[in-house]
């Protein structure tokens, strides 16, 4: 073998085994962190960006939002950073599941039922349902809604109240991708309500002042309490997370985000 012909290989070979070593290297969402020593470690979150005050698109494509508010300043707590994809909402839990994020930051409430699979922080927010009506609707409470058509969003707390109230297989019910698709139901006539997180529900009617929408309080909705989502078990993400918000339920940060006081 000649001498360039040598090196050549040599040189082939040295990259090839580099390449391996990089793929063993990367661990899935923790990949991007702390490659540079310098740079912050970055925990990555996952969201579905159509619920605002909690997360939403802003024009140049940047999730924004409550959520990323108070990840933000848990990053300044902590000294880390959060990035926040919107990914979808049913993808947030198959992804926290599967190890692609670090955290689901989706207005998640706390409930027995995730707590089976995911482990949550502190709680950051209270929230309950809220009924959504066309401004002439006669409905005035949950039990009015027992053989009406109800919009939800699939798999929310909203989406577990409608079956609660009609059975879990009742055809009345309709579950949609997300929350605004359910409002529209409500809007287009196509069905009678639709239920979702207070805040959120207030906001779209803010929102949309011309839909011609009201509100139904009903006190049979429980109280709810957002937290963050990590994978059962992931102490060290948790840890983070709890630490900041611990901080920021002191040092008033977190009341001042959420506008509300949490104990
Ligand atoms: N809080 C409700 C739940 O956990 C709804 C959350 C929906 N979040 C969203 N970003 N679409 O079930």
């Amino acid at each position: 073998m000649g001498k360039r012909k040598k090196l050549l290989s040599m040189l082939m070979l040295v990259m090839a085994v580099s390449m391996i070593l990089a793929a063993c290297g990367s661990d899935g969402a923790k990949d991007s962190s702390s490659k540079d020593s310098n740079k912050k470690e970055k925990l990555v979150a996952g969201t579905e960006a159509t619920f605002a005050p909690f997360e939403s698109m802003d024009d140049n494509g940047k999730v924004v939002g409550i959520d990323v508010d108070v990840l933000k300043a848990i990053g300044e707590e902590t000294g880390k950073e959060f990035e926040v994809k919107n990914i979808g909402w049913e993808p947030v839990f198959q992804q926290v599941t599967n190890g692609e994020i670090d955290l689901g930051a989706s207005g998640i409430t706390i409930t027995d039922e995730r707590k089976e699979t995911y482990d949550f922080t502190e709680p950051y927010y209270e929230a309950t349902q809220l009924i959504v009506v066309k401004k002439d609707s006669k409905v005035k409470s949950l039990q009015d809604l027992k053989d009406k058509k109800i919009a939800v969003q699939i798999n929310t707390t909203g989406h577990i109240a409608a079956q609660k109230l009609q059975g879990k297989t009742s055809p009345k019910i309709k579950a949609y991708e997300n929350q605004p698709l359910a409002f529209q139901e409500v809007i287009n006539g196509s069905v009678d309500a639709a239920i979702g997180d207070n805040a959120v529900v207030i906001e779209y009617l803010k929102n949309n002042p011309d839909a011609k929408l009201k509100t139904v309080e009903d006190d049979a909705f429980e109280k709810e309490y957002y937290g963050f989502m990590v994978k059962k078990g992931n102490k060290e993400v948790l840890d983070v997370l709890n630490e900041g918000l611990k901080k920021m339920k002191e040092n008033g940060k977190l009341a001042k985000i959420t506008s509300q006081e949490l104990k």
